[in-house]
């Protein structure tokens, strides 16, 4: 019989290792951060005492978001993918949540499909090996005192999500890079990026919908203190002109994801990358 717990931290070494099954290149330190974000936030699948699986749901309020779902290959086909989503979901509606995101490999469409999520739109996953230099303009940068504006313009293009723990923690470690862009006195859009030693992640970027013009400036500011490292971007395949531009940036696309919502979609078209597959 399966059943579901938190992820112990003794435990986060095996996930890891089965994540990286798939090449998700993941650490120890991811499932940390996770765990901070919100000490529930990942699951372990059990059969019995054996463990089987793990996935990871993050709570932001109206909205949450559903990821690193993998099982043992030798117990796939068993039900136990569905266990674990079907807790995933159990849990985020009893704290509140309304609305349900993830990123699903296309041919796990109908598996998502089958458990209440239907397909939003599709996004390309992007990957630079050793970026080069990308000149930008000056943008300014997100400091403590833009954040409650970031903050609550993110929400309001998140479905109504509130990221602010993750967003703080990305826009306030040193390293990162986060810019902005406002218009008399409001923000128009914004962009943050998790920056490593040798590979950065570009995203989230919200930008006013129908305002695509301020999207690549921003993407260039971030770009510009990522050079010679592996950077992954996650963009909405409907942005041709932004793909363009990232694949004139030496970008080319590794895969491409269905963004898949249970509940009620966020009809906001801003655009928008994802900070992580994981995390929305
Ligand atoms: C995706 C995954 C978690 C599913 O786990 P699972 O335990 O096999 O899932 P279930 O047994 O609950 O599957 C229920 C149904 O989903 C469908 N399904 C499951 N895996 C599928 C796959 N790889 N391709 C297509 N359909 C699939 C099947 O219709 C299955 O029904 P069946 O029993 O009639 O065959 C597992 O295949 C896995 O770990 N894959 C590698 C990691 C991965 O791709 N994660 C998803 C990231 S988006």
């Amino acid at each position: 019989m399966f059943t579901v717990k938190t992820l112990p931290k003794e435990d986060y070494q095996f996930a890891v290792d089965l994540a990286n099954t798939m090449n998700w290149n993941m650490a120890v330190e991811d499932f940390e951060f996770m765990a901070s974000l919100e000490p529930d936030s990942c699951l372990l699948l059990l059969d019995g005492a054996k463990r089987v699986g793990v996935a990871t749901c993050n709570n932001y309020g109206k909205m949450g978001w559903f990821g690193n779902l993998i099982v043992e290959e030798k117990y796939r086909k068993k039900g136990a993918g569905t266990a674990l989503v079907t807790h995933a979901i159990k849990q985020l509606h009893a704290k509140g949540v309304e609305t349900i995101g993830l990123y699903a490999y296309r041919h796990l469409e109908c598996f998502y499909g089958n458990l209440g999520f239907k397909a939003d739109k599709d996004f390309a996953v992007l990957q630079a090996k050793d970026l080069q230099r990308v000149k930008a303009d000056p943008l300014p940068k997100i400091g403590t005192q833009q954040l409650p504006e970031i903050i609550s313009f993110d929400s309001e293009n998140f479905g109504g999500g509130n990221r602010s723990k993750l967003l703080e923690s990305i826009i306030c470690t040193q390293g990162n890079a986060s810019f902005y862009i406002s218009e008399g006195c409001e923000v128009v859009g914004y962009v943050a990026a998790t920056i490593y030693e040798s590979m950065a992640w570009l995203g989230p970027l919200v930008c006013t919908p129908s305002r695509n013009d301020i999207a690549l400036p921003l993407i260039k500011a971030a770009l510009s203190e990522m050079a010679g490292r592996t950077v992954y971007a996650v963009l909405p395949k409907t942005e041709a002109k932004l793909l363009e531009a990232f694949l004139g940036l030496g970008f080319r696309e590794d895969f491409s994801v269905s963004r898949m919502f249970l509940g009620k979609a966020p009809t906001k078209n801003c655009i928008y990358m994802a900070e992580s597959l994981e995390r929305g």
